[in-house]
């Protein structure tokens, strides 16, 4: 997407709103169209064109070795979007550059259409609604299931506010829905550590679905899980599908065959292919680089 096609996206959206606004006397804000052509609201990702993430000709170089070179990907608001892609390919440096561990040397990196990630931190990047699994759990083994998620929410609220933080009837509601969700509800006074190694991946999915972000980020989440685990999982991410928008790093293809619509292909830190499953494990290209390993 180039700032022109985000220019045209953001003309759109203003005379779209301008004639929703028209047509209703009793909008949110008491019918007034003031922040109607307002480009962003802090707390708001504006994905009036259908488009929740987009990289444009990202590149970032390791010792001269180049990582990622004029990569290219947009995914759509709602949408499951699987990663493929062999062992280096980039697919972990793609994650840290879009949650600004990693700055890259050149491109555009955008949330909706007008927040430019490059300008923010890890730390704002997490505040404005993404979320990230890195793929070893990392709950807080000593505390239970329910202390883990609580803090979820306290931590979200920044120092000040956890320090006085009380579940309040929602919030509590929340953490149940959660539990079940994560299908930890009978392990919720388990200390976090006597898990499997699969319920700490689910409990570390659930305290950032507390912090309900906008787009999760998700790096191999089944590595390590047995059959069973990795079914429910998909379960889980297949329920997330529409309310969050999620990329999702894997090798394990009856994972990705289940779950997956679009995949896109990695290799040598571009897109490679991109399409189903059945399209991308078909493409000559892709056979050579990776399935035919
Ligand atoms: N901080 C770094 N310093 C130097 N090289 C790095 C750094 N991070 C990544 N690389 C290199 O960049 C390339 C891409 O690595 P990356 O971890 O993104 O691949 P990947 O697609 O996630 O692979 P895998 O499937 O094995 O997890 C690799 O050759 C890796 O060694
Ligand atoms: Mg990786």
């Amino acid at each position: 997407m180039t700032p022109e096609l985000m220019a045209q996206g953001a003309k759109a959206l203003a005379t779209h709103r301008a004639a929703v606004a028209k047509q209703q006397d009793n909008t949110e804000s008491g019918g007034h169209a003031a922040n109607y052509s307002r480009m962003h609201t802090p707390g708001e990702v504006d994905v009036t064109h259908g488009r929740i993430l987009y990289l444009e000709d990202v590149s970032v170089s390791f010792d001269g070795f180049k990582a990622i070179n004029k990569l290219s990907l947009d995914i759509a608001s709602g949408e499951l979007r699987c990663i493929i892609g062999p062992n280096g390919a980039g697919k972990t440096t793609m994650m840290d550059i879009i949650t600004g561990k990693t700055r890259p040397d050149e491109g555009r990196v955008f949330f909706g259409s007008t927040i430019d990630l490059l300008r923010h931190t890890e730390p704002q990047i997490a505040q404005l609604g993404i979320g990230r699994k890195f793929q070893k759990p990392t709950v807080f083994e000593q505390l239970t299931v329910f202390e883990n998620l609580e803090l979820a929410l306290k931590t979200h609220k920044g120092v000040k506010a956890s320090m006085l933080f009380r579940l309040d009837s929602t919030q509590s509601d929340r953490l149940a829905e959660m539990l079940h969700t994560i299908h930890l509800s009978a392990n919720v006074n388990a200390q976090a550590g006597t898990l499997s190694h699969g319920q700490k991946q689910w409990l570390e999915i659930g305290m950032l679905l507390m912090q309900d972000p906008k787009l999760l980020l998700l790096d191999e989440p089944v590595a390590g899980m047995t059959d069973a685990e990795t079914e429910r999982t998909a379960e889980l991410f297949l329920s997330l599908k529409g309310k969050h928008s999620l990329m999702v790093v894997e090798h394990d293809m009856s994972f990705i065959k289940t779950i997956s619509e679009i995949v896109t292909v990695l290799c040598d830190g571009a897109v490679l292919a991109q399409g189903t499953l059945d399209q991308v494990q078909a493409d000559e290209r892709v056979i050579e680089v990776y399935l035919g390993r």
